[in-house]
């Protein structure tokens, strides 16, 4: 079946991204939000974006022009998905919600219509049966920003059909994007099963250590090769990503993360980071704005407990079979920036000290900090 008219269903950080890198492909996108407001502010960032790549010479005026008219925001579900040959949905990941809007979708749309959710934690398999068609729904997870990030994992369900797993990976590279099959439907998938713990043991960190968030931030940029720290990320991601996330994440599975109550506590303040002015860290305005980070403030810090965290659940999604190695690491190259293989900074570190330094954890404050066996094995 050939893709042609796109639907987005929310117009937040994720939807607006989705939308504007499939006008750039040359697809007529729907983009439908709830309310005209959500719209308008989604359009200012689809035209800053286009702004920003024209600066750039990434895109001509022209093409500038072109792209945002094969975009059409609309409140209006029926019209907006009548014509859909593939409906993506990013709502907020808030299971009740994803249910509500899946039962919105039922009888709108043809039967061909392919279903995807941009869901960042929820098992496919979970979402697919809230609908009549779980042979035509799969996951394909963008990161943010979509428009810069290479990323897409596309996740099968149980019941998606083999056909609709190729159209979508079709549909991802038509989109420029390298698109990285997660081989099972375990919640947080491949990149977030990895970055979202960190957020939780960054927090940790800081009430071991009393260092300061930049101190933290400074050795993950610097040490672990991130393009950001990661309190500045979890900003940038917006906290109530990261807290539903958590939320969903945990609820189905004890052992991925372990809950700091400061991200519920920002949340619940509306603290939400970089788009609320305030989250981890403090800004200016809404835009797009980073913090100071120096290979300074990296040296003071030892980044042992992030990194055995992060090569923990590396680990587990290896022994699990749920991507290969080099999946692993296209994935958190082009999902999150990392510049360096996880377990080559493993081995830079010291297997044997990382594994140690996760045993005395484990003594200290429980089973979470456990070594996984595959990194008990490379040791
Ligand atoms: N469109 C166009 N341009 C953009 C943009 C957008 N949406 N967002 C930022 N830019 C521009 C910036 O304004 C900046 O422009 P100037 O040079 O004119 O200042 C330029 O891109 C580069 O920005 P930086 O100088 O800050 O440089 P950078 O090299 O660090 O790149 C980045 C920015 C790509 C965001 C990089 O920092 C990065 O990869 N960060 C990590 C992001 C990440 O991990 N994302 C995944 C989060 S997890 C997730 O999304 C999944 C989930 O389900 C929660």
């Amino acid at each position: 079946m050939a893709i042609k008219n796109i639907t987005v269903l929310g117009s937040g950080i994720m939807g607006h991204g989705i939308a504007q890198v499939s006008a750039m492909a040359g697809y007529k996108v729907n983009l439908r939000d709830i309310d005209q407001k959500f719209l308008n502010k989604a359009m200012q960032k689809i035209k800053w974006s286009l702004e920003k790549l024209t600066e750039k010479s990434k895109i001509t005026k022209m093409d500038a022009e072109k792209y945002i008219n094969n975009i059409t925001p609309t409140v209006d579900l029926k019209t907006a998905t009548k014509e859909a040959d593939l409906i993506i949905e990013a709502v907020p990941e808030d299971f009740n919600l994803k249910k509500k809007v899946y039962g919105e979708l039922e009888g709108l749309s043809s039967e061909n219509t392919i279903f995807a959710s941009n869901t960042s934690t929820l098992p496919i398999s979970e979402l697919s049966s809230l609908t009549s068609r779980p042979q035509k729904f799969i996951g394909i997870h963008f990161f943010n920003p979509p428009q810069l990030m290479k990323l897409v994992e596309v996740i099968p369900g149980i019941g998606t059909d083999e056909i609709v797993t190729k159209e979508l990976t079709a549909f991802v590279k038509s989109l420029n994007k390298q698109p990285v099959i997660c081989k099972k439907d375990v919640s947080g998938f491949i990149v977030n099963r990895i970055f979202i713990p960190l957020v939780h043991e960054a927090l940790y960190s800081l009430d071991r250590d009393h260092v300061s968030m930049e101190i933290i931030d400074s050795a993950v940029k610097y040490k672990l090769d991130f393009p950001m720290g990661i309190f500045e990320l979890a900003d940038y991601t917006g906290l109530d990503v990261i807290y539903k996330a958590s939320f969903e994440m945990n609820l189905r599975d004890k052992n991925v993360l372990r809950m700091h109550p400061s991200v519920k506590v920002l949340f619940d303040k509306n603290e939400l980071g970089q788009k609320t002015g305030k989250g981890f860290y403090t800004y200016q305005g809404e835009n797009y704005e980073r913090i100071n980070l120096t290979p300074e403030k990296a040296s003071q810090y030892d980044i042992s407990s992030i990194l055995g965290v992060a090569a923990n659940n590396a680990s587990w999604l290896l022994e699990n079979e749920v991507c290969t190695k080099a999946d692993l690491d296209t994935a958190l190259k082009l999902g999150m920036g990392m510049k360096t293989e996880i377990f080559e900074l493993v081995s830079k570190n010291g297997t044997e000290k990382l594994v140690r330094h996760l045993l005395e954890l484990e003594k200290c404050e429980g089973d979470f900090y456990k070594p996984n066996d595959y990194l008990r094995s490379i040791v």
